[in-house]
């Protein structure tokens, strides 16, 4: 069996060098690591891995082996991979097969490239890869322990098998954990989604009017960074409390088709498809910038943008010209997620804490194998504080603790 297959071997160097500065960045998953290095909680796991092949996810890799454990990774997305960083996996003996831009084949060939490895254990984003051994990898259900998601678009699929009761093996739901919703989503997807926006397109966003799809934890983390970078911000929201909390931090609340005719710039991030759709495109200015940053392309409707155009152009690495009629519209990314593809994902200190996540899901499941349902399962609150503790560790900063007094005040009722 091939052991890897990435774009360039030779890259190997420039990505070891990239991995050691995220280490530096990620602070509590070295606490976890220096933890399993001793205890090997996962001695001779193999885990099959589909997420974001970048330099946070290789510290994750290399903290799972420091456990005992065996890697098989792909990229959750064909757009996403840091080339250089699979080469250095590669190089450490990782089973990884990802490079970027794959080709939709390339990519499901991927996939069951790292099911070969027969893993006990999956880590996944988006779904997908629990899509595949539940539609044509079934012959390796028997064997799997369990599996832990990382994102909303994976968590509302696992929801939907679940209600289906096709689901049959557990799945730990890693994305709502507050250590990882709370920062990764809704402060990584903002920070990394406007340096996408300025690495590839360069434009003043002071001034601008920038519509956000979808005021969920992302979005609204993106409004608030959009607001401070002297942005008009307006929201587009189809759940009346979250359109309402929109309001009342002073963005303007708007349906997508009043929205289309003003906006300087439109991100989506609802998880849902078509949210920007073919009489959107007619609506809008000439000029207006488009991207995603919600998991999968399906929220601009790119196929009809392509189809409706009179020439496409490519403008720069990221960056398509879409000549329409009347006007030019601006795609960053195919419509895949910008702030991977565009740029270099979210920071590193913040993806520490959804992997610690990540690598504490992988330990719960082993110790408690055979013992859990077919179901999803949330991050156990004990370790999400956990996590937030290795954080606050790392950083240096102690916080206060409940007196006695107070403990038994608020456990009391008479
Ligand atoms: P969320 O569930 O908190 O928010 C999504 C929001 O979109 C909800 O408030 C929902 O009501 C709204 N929505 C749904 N359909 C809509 C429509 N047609 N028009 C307007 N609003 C609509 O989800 P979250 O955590 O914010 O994630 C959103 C997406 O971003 C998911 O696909 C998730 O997997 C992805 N994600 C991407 C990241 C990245 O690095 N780019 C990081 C984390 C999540």
């Amino acid at each position: 069996m091939e052991e890897f297959k990435v774009k360039d071997i030779s890259l190997a160097e420039k990505g070891k060098g990239r991995i050691a500065w995220a280490e530096m960045q990620m602070k509590p998953l070295m606490l976890i690591r220096e933890e399993f290095e001793k205890e090997k909680p996962l001695a001779n796991m193999q885990i099959s891995m589909a997420l974001h092949v970048t330099k946070e996810t290789a510290v994750l890799v290399r903290t799972l082996k420091a456990a005992g454990a065996k890697i098989a990774i792909t990229s959750c997305n064909p757009l996403s991979t840091q080339d250089d960083v699979a080469a250095a996996l590669a190089k450490e003996g990782i089973n990884v097969f990802a490079w970027r831009n794959e080709t939709e084949e390339e990519y499901w060939n991927n996939f069951n490239r790292i099911l070969d490895f027969k893993p006990e254990l999956i880590i996944d984003d988006g779904a997908d890869l629990i899509s595949l051994i539940h539609t044509k990898r079934t012959e390796l259900i028997s064997r799997i322990i369990g599996a832990a998601e990382e994102t909303t678009t994976g968590i509302m699929r696992i929801k939907n098998m679940e209600r289906e009761n096709v689901l049959r093996f557990p799945v730990i739901d890693v994305n709502d954990a507050d250590t990882k919703r709370l920062f990764d989503n809704h402060l990584g997807t903002a920070q990394s989604t406007f340096d996408a926006l300025m690495r590839s397109c360069n434009i003043l966003l002071c001034g601008k009017k920038i519509v956000i799809i979808g005021y969920g934890f992302c979005g609204s983390g993106l409004a608030k960074r959009a607001k401070g970078l002297g942005a008009e911000v307006i929201i587009v929201e189809v759940d009346p409390i979250k359109a309402l909390s929109a309001l009342m931090e002073g963005y303007r609340v708007m349906p997508m088709s009043e929205a289309a005719k003003i906006g300087d710039i439109f991100i989506t991030v609802t998880g849902n498809k078509n949210v920007i759709n073919e009489k959107h495109f007619k609506l809008m200015k000439n000029g207006a910038i488009l991207l995603n940053v919600g998991h999968f392309d399906v929220e601009i409707n790119v196929k009809k943008l392509r189809e409706i155009a009179k020439e496409i152009k490519q403008v720069n690495y990221c960056v398509e010209e879409f000549k329409l009629e009347n006007k030019k519209l601006y795609l960053l990314a195919k419509g895949r997620l910008a702030n991977l593809a565009c740029a270099e994902g979210h920071p590193s200190e913040v993806m520490a804490l959804s992997f610690c996540n990540q690598a504490l899901a992988m330990k719960f499941l082993v110790e408690n194998k055979g013992k859990l349902e077919n179901k999803l399962y949330a991050m156990p609150k004990e370790l999400d504080k956990k996590v937030a503790e290795l954080m606050l560790k790392a950083k240096g900063v102690k916080i206060e603790s409940l007196t006695e007094e107070q403990r038994e005040y608020l456990e009391s009722w008479k």
